[in-house]
């Protein structure tokens, strides 16, 4: 359990909420663990069909916490486990995954959203993947996704260029379906997860298979991901990076 992490269902709806409004919602190994606790436990809910994943205002999330990063990098461990099950659980969710973003989406806070079958921007959402900035590569399956979803050349300027993304340029490239102002977009959010839910659960579910196509194969892009990941938190630019962070004049 995570204090950091909320889950409220509403009806048929759940709502798993990252809380940790001090550090901007970075998430920590309890909170993935929380988090995948929420996802797998749908899916043995018959009566929960849909699941909201939403942030704070501001900040849907600064990504992986960057301290548990430099201290995997120096024990020389790679993605804890907590993290990879959160992954897994995304990729394998049974349930359709809708997600409400207000502000900051970095790293995972953005690469979740490409597992997610409907997404809710706010106008001050603003996505980044800073991973080979920060000497790492992609992960959580976007290596796959990303180029599925937006094209080659828009995947490489968002995971490797670094170059973040705007809610209108979200909503271009189909990362995001729609764009609301921010006090309005998990009213939005929890609209479209109502109406999935109200829908005939197993067409939805057999439909959303043929959709995503093989879980297997995310899971194991996921799996591949994780192993060069392991091998990037080592690197010296890796280490580099997640020190200046941690050092930054305030
Ligand atoms: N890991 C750990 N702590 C983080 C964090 C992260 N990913 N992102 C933010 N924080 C912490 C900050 O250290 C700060 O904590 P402090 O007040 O105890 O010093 C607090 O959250 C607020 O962040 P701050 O940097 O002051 O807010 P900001 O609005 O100026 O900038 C970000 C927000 C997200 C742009 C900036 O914090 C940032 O670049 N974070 C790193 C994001 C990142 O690289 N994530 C990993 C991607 S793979």
């Amino acid at each position: 359990m995570s204090d950091h992490i909320t889950v409220a269902d509403q009806g048929p709806v759940r709502i798993v909420r990252m809380n940790r409004p001090d550090k901007k919602n970075a998430l920590t190994a309890s909170m993935y663990a929380a988090m995948a606790d929420a996802l797998e436990s749908a899916n043995s809910h018959r009566d929960i069909r849909c699941v909201v994943i939403a942030g704070l205002p501001g900040a849907f999330s600064a990504g992986n916490d960057l301290a548990e990063f430099s201290q995997a990098a120096t024990s020389g461990e790679g993605l804890g486990s907590p993290v990879i099950r959160f992954l897994h659980a995304l990729a394998r969710s049974e349930r359709p995954l809708v997600a409400a973003v207000q502000g900051l989406a970095v790293g995972v806070g953005t690469t979740m959203l490409l597992h997610c079958d409907h997404v809710v921007a706010a106008t001050d959402a603003r996505f980044s993947t800073p991973f080979v900035n920060l000497g790492l590569v992609p992960e959580a399956g976007s290596s796959l996704l990303a180029p599925r979803l937006m094209g080659h050349r828009r995947a490489f300027e968002l995971l490797v260029m670094g170059r973040p993304l705007d809610a209108a340029a979200a909503l271009n490239c189909g990362l995001v379906n729609a764009v609301a102002p921010a006090g309005d977009v998990e009213t939005e959010a929890m609209k479209a997860a109502h109406h999935i839910a109200a829908l005939p659960a197993e067409a939805v579910a057999t439909s959303r298979r043929l959709i995503r196509g093989s879980p297997d194969e995310i899971a194991a892009r996921i799996d591949d991901e994780v192993r060069l990941f392991k091998e990037r938190l080592q690197s010296a630019e890796a280490q580099a990076a997640f020190k200046a962070f941690l050092n930054r004049k305030r």
